[in-house]
């Protein structure tokens, strides 16, 4: 305890998004103490899918190799299955997440990193595990009760579960990442819109050697059609990998309007061997559990010092997988943020910058993964199946899509169109990537608005248009040896980002690290530690080779000039003054 504050950030909660944040903030040299309500982390593996963009976080902090190998690959993920039960007819397969030959190209150029899919029971401990060492303070089985706020902190009254008694923690600023039924949120009064509870959802994780369904159609998700598989949920049954190919949770629905069901094991295993569709097939159940899915997301993400993030700001069903990365990009945004207004590096206003940039996301993904939910509908139409379908009438919408007539011919047609739509679940590269922020953190230029001539949810589009991340291109080191773009930037510091004509950049980072007192990067595109020796960067970088990016610990382009002004005091005058308005000072 150096001041009167026990710490600089107090986190409550230690998921997706907690995690994040206090492994962020420990890395970035900050006070931060996390506080989580039980005696350990995720106890259920719920999130996996874990996309490019939180690849990127994590090989920014130095902890992708982990994640790779506490991962399954991209290449065992991508063969998505809908059939009427793993050992039953297969309706259709769609090549997901970037793994199609039509797709693979693009997720490949976009980012250094691939998609894998990564249990939340495996995730978090990397998270909260580096952040410990990195010198968090973590502190289980205590319970986040209730906060007052003031001009200068925030004192947070926490419970130990371990004793019983309360006490108190002061902290300059507190991060809610307590998940969907987030009392931080509800206690700061954050506008949510939305709906809660709008269909009811269990979980199964059980264990089962499924090598036989599953090695030959390598995936993560296999969707089922089971009588009721259109009633609650997240739009058919699914059975989802979690190790292949013997750790699995399923996902079931139920009817919201009727009390909730009770699962005990002997019907948790009546559900597992029904969708499986092998009466006799041995499996262990590890656990039951009952959720809801929710379409609710806050309009505004902070109230004074106080800032939410994760679930707590977007509740949504699983759908695209887009909840613990969000979360995850979340804390990337805010983190930086924070550790340059404690450090006195940046203005307070800053601050006000992670809701006008995280809302707007956490919106759009509450919205997409709703959708998708809702747009399993054309493939129980093309069947002419519904909520009240017995496994006869399955069976004859099978039957009449396989029909050698005219009729058959256009079941099949609509299938494939209802198979299409669900890209927007399955490779939504876009939703995934495309994020573009307007804030004060951003200094937008006088370029046209952004023209996209591909759908801007399914394809990812790099540019280098302040607001939009860095985009990914293939370097080369004095080694010989690849890296990214995304690799010369970030790690807590600004990078001033120029080529081998933009010298006159030099004298002004050097001027402005002076002049403002923060560490910033300058980094030459050209130089022997960084050649575009592939002309990758060329291509994408969307301005002169004189010109600059000023990049953002969080690798968002803040502010661009395409070229290079005439003389190095304008150079130094422009550059302090972009950094001067975007940490708002
Ligand atoms: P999360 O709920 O994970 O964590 C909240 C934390 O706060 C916990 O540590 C809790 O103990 C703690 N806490 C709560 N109240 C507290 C209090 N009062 N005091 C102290 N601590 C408190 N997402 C994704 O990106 N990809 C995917 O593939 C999937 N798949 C998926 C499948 C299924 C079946 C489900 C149900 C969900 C997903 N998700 C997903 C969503 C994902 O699980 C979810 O979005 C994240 O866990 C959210 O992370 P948070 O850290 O915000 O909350």
């Amino acid at each position: 305890r150096t001041d009167s504050y026990d710490t600089d950030v107090l986190v409550v909660g230690s998921g997706p998004a907690g995690g994040s944040a206090a492994l962020l903030l420990a890395t970035y040299g900050i006070r931060t103490l996390l506080v989580t309500k039980y005696g350990w982390l995720a106890n259920t593996p719920r999130a996996h899918i874990t996309n490019q963009r939180t690849m990127e976080v994590l090989r920014d902090l130095g902890v992708e190799a982990e994640a790779l190998a506490h991962g399954s690959p991209s290449h065992i993920m991508g063969d998505t299955v809908l059939c009427t039960a793993l050992k039953g007819e297969e309706i259709g397969r769609i090549r997901s997440w970037g793994t199609g030959p039509g797709s693979l190209t693009e997720y490949t150029s976009a980012s250094p990193c691939q998609m894998i899919d990564l249990p939340q029971t495996y995730l978090e401990p990397i998270l909260t595990t580096n952040a410990a060492a990195r010198g968090a303070k973590i502190r289980f089985d205590t319970e986040f009760l209730s906060l007052t706020q003031d001009e200068d902190g925030v004192t947070a009254l926490l419970r130990d579960r371990v004793r019983g008694d309360e006490f108190t923690v002061r902290a300059r600023y507190l991060i809610g990442a307590d998940g969907g039924r987030s009392t931080v949120a509800e206690q700061i009064g954050l506008p949510m819109d939305g709906r809660m509870g709008k269909a009811g959802s269990m979980n199964i994780v059980f264990k089962a050697d499924l090598a036989q369904y599953c090695a030959h159609r390598p995936s993560v998700l296999y969707w089922v059609l089971r009588p009721g598989a259109a009633t609650g949920g997240i739009g058919m049954g699914l059975v989802r990998m979690v190790r292949p190919w013997n750790e699995w949770l399923l996902v079931w629905g139920y009817d919201i309007e009727q009390p909730p069901p009770s699962v005990d094991e002997e019907e948790a295993r009546r559900i597992v061997r029904d969708l499986i569709g092998d009466p006799d097939l041995p499996v262990e159940i590890t656990s039951t559990s009952l959720w809801t899915v929710n379409h609710t997301y806050a309009s505004a993400y902070s109230s004074g010092r106080v800032f939410c993030m994760g679930d707590a700001v977007h509740r949504h069903p699983p759908s695209n997988g887009l909840g613990s990365n969000t979360s995850v990009q979340d804390a990337y945004n805010l983190a930086w943020k924070l550790a340059m207004v404690i450090r006195g590096e940046a203005g307070p206003v800053l601050l006000d910058s992670y809701s006008a940039e995280r809302a707007p996301v956490g919106r759009q993904i509450v919205e997409r993964a709703n959708l998708s939910r809702d747009q399993f509908g054309p493939v129980f139409e093309t069947l002419g199946v519904g909520a009240d379908s017995d496994e006869r009438a399955i069976a004859e919408g099978i039957a009449a899509l396989r029909a050698g007539t005219a009729e058959g011919a256009k079941r099949r047609r609509l299938l494939e169109d209802a198979i299409q739509l669900k890209n927007y679940e399955f490779n939504a590269h876009g939703v995934e990537m495309n994020q573009r922020y307007v804030s004060g953190a951003v200094l937008a230029d006088d370029c046209p608005a952004e023209e996209w001539e591909n759908d801007p949810e399914l394809v990812a589009r790099p540019t280098t248009r302040p607001g939009a991340k860095l985009p990914h291109a293939w370097l080369v080191d004095s080694n010989g040896e690849r890296v990214s773009t995304l690799d010369v930037v970030g790690k807590g510091e600004f990078t001033v980002l120029t080529g081998l004509s933009g010298g006159v950049w030099d004298a002004a980072v050097a001027s402005c690290r002076d002049e403002l007192g923060i560490s910033l990067r300058s980094v030459r595109v050209g130089d022997d530690d960084c050649r575009d020796a592939y002309g990758e960067w060329n291509r994408v970088r969307e301005a002169a080779e004189d010109g600059v990016l000023l990049v953002r610990p969080d690798g968002y382009v803040a502010w661009r000039r395409d070229t290079a002004p005439e003389t190095a005091p304008e150079a130094r005058d422009e550059l302090l003054g972009a950094l001067r308005r975007v940490l708002g000072r």
